[in-house]
């Protein structure tokens, strides 16, 4: 079975193509254009090995796709490539329009054309799982709901429209042109090599740095919370067993307002890495200007795909979240060198 991966080099995308290279009865190749949250230092562990190659290509290069699908054989293609930092879409959504939205309809072009050229047995094994995010749902009530795959979209954020643009894309090209396509709308990941503009590693960082720990309003609005290797078994399982045209919510059963996630890192750092003078570092938490349009609260009901295919998360989020801890604490050398970067004064247009 030989896969491509796209966004190989991001977050969810390193942990799926880890996964996979696992199985050696697997080929992947990871497509990424390598932006700012691209990095193969995340590969490491599976850049030598047989089953595995990298392609520095922009999704938004159709020909390019279209020559490594067919070059490589590919049965599935994992669309992970996207622009995914809400706070960036909201300072500046173009590259978000650009990626998320006319990315996916090249690679959808891309594949369609690649997909008709099969020989039959191969297009019934064909499938273009589209990786997305319960954002696309707008959010709910403080006090009850759950987003199930039927709930309409209502996308608040520019980030949240784009992916939502891309997923109605990517089932026109199913309804339309025949394309075997399954969808996935996961809630948030957390784990290792997450890159630090995001909550979590941006505050185990900071702490360790003695900087304030942002937490945007009053800290009370809820998320969801899925641990990254969890999320890459639900997508192997939805992209190699998912029936063509459905759609599988993903998520974690762990909701946690923001406040209580930094108050339990500032914890987990207190009993790990003592500060000085015997201080916490819950004393470093500042309350700062709200994300415009945040929405409330997220919850993911995943019955479906516990039910139809058999996936339950293996990580609770406190051992996760320690286990998260530790590795940033071990693994100075993946992101010493991103913080040494000025990522965060690009994306406020600083020089
Ligand atoms: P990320 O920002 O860490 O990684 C994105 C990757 O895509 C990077 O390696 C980047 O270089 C690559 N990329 C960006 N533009 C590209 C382009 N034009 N062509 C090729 N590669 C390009 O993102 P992530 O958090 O790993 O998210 C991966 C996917 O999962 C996204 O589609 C996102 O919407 C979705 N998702 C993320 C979460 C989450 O909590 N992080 C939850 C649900 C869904
Ligand atoms: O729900 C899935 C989504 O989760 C994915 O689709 C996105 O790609 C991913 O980035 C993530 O989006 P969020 O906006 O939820 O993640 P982020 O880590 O940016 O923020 C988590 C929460 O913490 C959110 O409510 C905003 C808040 N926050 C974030 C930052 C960066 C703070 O309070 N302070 C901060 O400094």
């Amino acid at each position: 079975m030989n896969f491509l991966v796209t966004g190989g080099a991001g977050f969810i995308g390193s942990a799926v193509c880890r996964h996979l290279c696992a199985n050696p009865a697997y080929r992947v190749t990871n497509l990424d254009k390598l932006t700012y949250a691209g990095n193969l230092a995340s590969l490491r562990q599976i850049e030598n090995a047989h089953n595995y190659r990298f392609a520095q290509v922009d999704i938004c290069d159709e020909k390019a796709v279209l020559d490594i699908m067919r070059r490589d054989d590919i049965d599935i293609v994992m669309n992970l490539a996207a622009e995914s930092h809400v706070d960036r879409s909201i300072d500046g959504p173009g590259a978000f329009i650009e990626t998320n939205i006319v990315g996916t309809y090249r690679i959808l072009n891309a594949a369609l054309e690649y997909w008709r050229g099969l020989a039959d047995d191969r297009k019934g094994r064909f499938r273009f799982h589209h990786v997305s995010t319960d954002e696309v749902f707008g959010d709910l009530p403080f006090d009850g709901g759950m987003f199930v795959e039927e709930t309409p979209y209502a996308p608040s954020s520019p980030y949240s429209a784009s992916k939502a643009a891309s997923d109605h894309l990517v089932r026109a090209w199913h309804e339309t042109y025949g394309l075997p396509v399954v969808l996935s709308n996961c809630s948030n990941n957390y784990g290792p090599y997450h890159f630090p503009e995001k909550l979590i590693p941006l505050v185990i960082l900071n702490a360790l740095d003695e900087k304030p720990l942002p937490v945007y309003g009053a800290g009370a609005n809820v998320r969801d919370w899925l641990f990254v290797e969890d999320h890459a078994r639900a997508l192997e399982l939805v992209a190699t067993k998912g029936t063509p045209g459905e759609s599988y919510n993903v998520g974690g059963n762990s909701e946690r307002t923001n406040l209580s996630v930094v108050e339990t890192i500032c914890d987990l750092l207190d009993s790990r890495r003592p500060r000085a003078g015997g201080k916490s570092y819950r004393d470093l938490i500042s309350f700062v200007t709200d994300r415009p349009g945040h929405d409330r609260r997220y919850a993911i009901d995943a019955s479906k795909i516990s039910r139809d295919l058999g996936w339950a998360p293996n990580e609770n989020f406190d051992s996760g979240l320690a286990r998260t801890v530790d590795w940033y604490l071990d693994n100075k050398w993946w992101w010493g060198p991103i913080r040494e970067q000025n990522y965060a004064g690009e994306r406020l247009g600083e020089a």
